[in-house]
């Protein structure tokens, strides 16, 4: 647990660059999935400036994304802009591959055609070497919201749709993001705290808005890889005290 937003940031970007510079070195290569939404721009800029904008093998990193929404790539909404502005756009070199989600051909056709470059470009089922990820208030992770159907067990990449936001999305599912070989959630602020209590407390609780169902972040568990949790002080305020100390 870190005091505040600016020192989760600098420990995730601990993580990452650890993560991504080792898988690098064994494979040749690193897979990093990246998350949307506001909590990840900060270690985005982060990343980008020194040391990490030169001590990790950018050129040898490939770019994916957990979710993308529908709109143009243009559009401020466009989770692949907010990358390319907060880390892209601001690194030495270009990484090995951007592969964005191409959610401008609309939910299901950006869903189909996501599976097919995760499939030619990882294999199948294709593994992430790290998978950063972010929770929402509801307890939702990528655009995997409570209550919302399963895909089919082994479908990569589905349409998806939030509550209570007006655009359509393309999300990974539970069995892309379990395939991966490290997850690091990073959480910050008191709005999230009961959702990381529901999520990583030992007793189900229920996450505000989650209509009381097993929450997609808490089904985050891949079968060979580990889950990093990383929390500011005021996201973690409802945790048990000897959690909240991890
Ligand atoms: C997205 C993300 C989403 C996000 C959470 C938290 O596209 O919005 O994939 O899962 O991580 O909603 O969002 P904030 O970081 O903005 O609180």
């Amino acid at each position: 647990m870190l005091d505040d937003a600016e020192a989760a940031a600098e420990a995730a970007a601990v993580e990452v660059a650890a993560a991504l510079t080792a898988a690098a070195d064994s494979r040749g290569r690193a897979a990093f999935c990246l998350a949307g939404g506001s909590t990840p721009k900060r270690l985005y800029h982060r990343l980008a400036e020194p040391p990490w904008e030169e001590e990790v093998p950018w050129d040898r990193v490939e770019l994916y994304w957990g979710d993308e929404r529908c709109v143009p790539v243009s559009h401020a909404a466009s989770n692949y802009r907010m990358v390319r502005e907060a880390l892209v756009d601001r690194l030495p070199v270009l990484p090995a591959a951007v592969r964005r989600i191409p959610a401008e051909l609309g939910p299901a056709a950006g869903a189909a055609a996501y599976r097919r470059i995760l499939r030619s470009a990882l294999g199948d089922p294709p593994r992430f070497d790290l998978t950063l990820l972010g929770l929402g208030a509801d307890g939702h992770t990528a655009s995997l919201f409570p209550g919302a159907p399963d895909p089919d067990p082994g479908r990569l990449a589905v349409a998806a749709r939030a509550p209570d936001e007006p655009h359509d999305r393309v999300s990974l599912t539970l069995a892309a993001l379990n395939a991966s070989r490290r997850v690091v959630f990073l959480v910050t602020g008191a709005a999230k705290a009961p959702a990381v209590a529901a999520v990583l407390g030992e007793e189900r609780r229920e996450a505000p808005g989650s209509g009381g169902v097993d929450l997609p972040a808490r089904r985050v568990r891949p079968e060979e890889g580990a889950v990093i949790w990383v929390l500011d002080r005021a996201a973690a305020a409802a945790l048990p005290a000897e959690a909240a100390a991890r």
